[in-house]
């Protein structure tokens, strides 16, 4: 596509629904739904299930098939009556106003970038956040999301077959630091911390203090983090070191929004830095999307040039 087309797109994907382009008009959209869902989520106090929800649409990612992951697709009926998901219609429910006002954003950006969010919002560290993932209406087979009443054998299973490694498992199990069971959801009850709506590593020091920390939950699948010498060490630094939590987790939720989805496909390395760069300089967003068009023409002529 020329560059002097009218939409300067800074990327075009070819998807099976409609196609979708990430231009600067595409990214003007992101961050006004960043803003809105800054507000719901903060108005609302959902944060914990806005996280669970990105979570659940991305963690069904097999990586052999390239099947499932974060495409949207725990929108469909069939996807959310998964016994998992109970409850997560709610969060859905409340997407929903947001896609009103911003259609031009796939689910699949939406819910990750509510992920994103969530965790900002609470205090959480902050997230490299790139757009362009498509939508899909495929729901995977029940079962790929993990059974909080195992052990590490099957969290290594499920996370494995993402594509993650034993470091993510444990730096995201640390997003129960937000939330808490509802017995009539998972039939777990209760928070796993003093203050479930505060983004910090209290989920792994309470995790230590194993029997003394009174009320709290703990999962099979949380106290097997204690077992494995290899995810022992994690929870111990992540105990101590809040910077060392907040650094991998921020690696581990990108790498898990970003399943199944290559950016670099679609978007320049340069281009995607600038993307980066401009989500995160918000306040100056208006001029860092005219230096992304300015960019992707100036790459573009250059190369009609070579
Ligand atoms: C390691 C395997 C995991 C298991 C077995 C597991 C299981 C569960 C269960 C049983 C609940 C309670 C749901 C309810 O009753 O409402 C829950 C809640 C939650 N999970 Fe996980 N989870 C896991 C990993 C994760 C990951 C990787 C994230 C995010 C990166 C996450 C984020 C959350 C959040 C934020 C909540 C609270 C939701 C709320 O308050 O409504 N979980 N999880």
């Amino acid at each position: 596509m020329s560059p002097f087309s009218r939409t300067s797109p800074v990327s075009r994907v070819t998807t099976t629904m409609a196609e979708l382009v990430v231009d600067a008009v595409y990214l003007k959209e992101i961050d006004k739904a960043r803003r809105e869902l800054r507000a719901l989520i903060a108005n609302k106090n959902c944060a914990p299930i806005m996280l669970r929800l990105a979570w659940h649409d991305a963690g069904t990612y097999d990586s052999k098939s390239k099947t499932g992951g974060p495409n949207g697709s725990i929108r469909t009926e069939e996807e959310y009556n998964h016994g998992a998901n109970i409850g997560l219609k709610m969060a859905i429910d409340l997407c929903e106003d947001v896609k009103a006002k911003h259609p031009k954003i796939t689910y699949a950006d939406l819910y990750q970038l509510a992920g994103v969010v969530a965790v900002e919002i609470t205090g959480g560290p902050d997230i490299s956040f790139v757009p362009g993932r498509k939508d899909s209406n495929a729901c995977t087979d029940e079962g790929r999301l993990p059974d909080a009443n195992q052990g590490f054998k099957h969290l290594k299973d499920v996370f494995y077959r993402m594509g993650l490694s034993g470091k993510d498992i444990v730096a995201l199990s640390g997003a129960h630091t937000l939330g808490r069971a509802h017995l009539e959801r998972s039939g777990f009850d209760g928070p796993w911390t003093r203050d479930p709506l505060k983004f910090d590593n209290s989920y792994f020091v309470e995790l230590l203090k194993g029997e003394q920390s009174e009320g709290l939950l703990k999962l099979s699948t949380d106290e097997t983090l204690l077992d494995v010498p290899e995810f022992r060490r994690y929870v111990e630094l992540y105990a101590k070191d809040e910077d060392a939590f907040f650094r991998d987790y921020a690696e581990s939720h990108k790498k898990l929004s970003e399943l199944g989805f290559s950016p670099t496909a679609s978007v320049t390395e340069g281009t995607k830095w600038i993307i980066t760069l401009k989500l995160k300089l918000s306040k100056h967003g208006v001029a860092v999307v005219a230096v992304v068009v300015a960019f992707s023409i100036f790459n573009e002529v250059r190369k009609r040039m070579k």
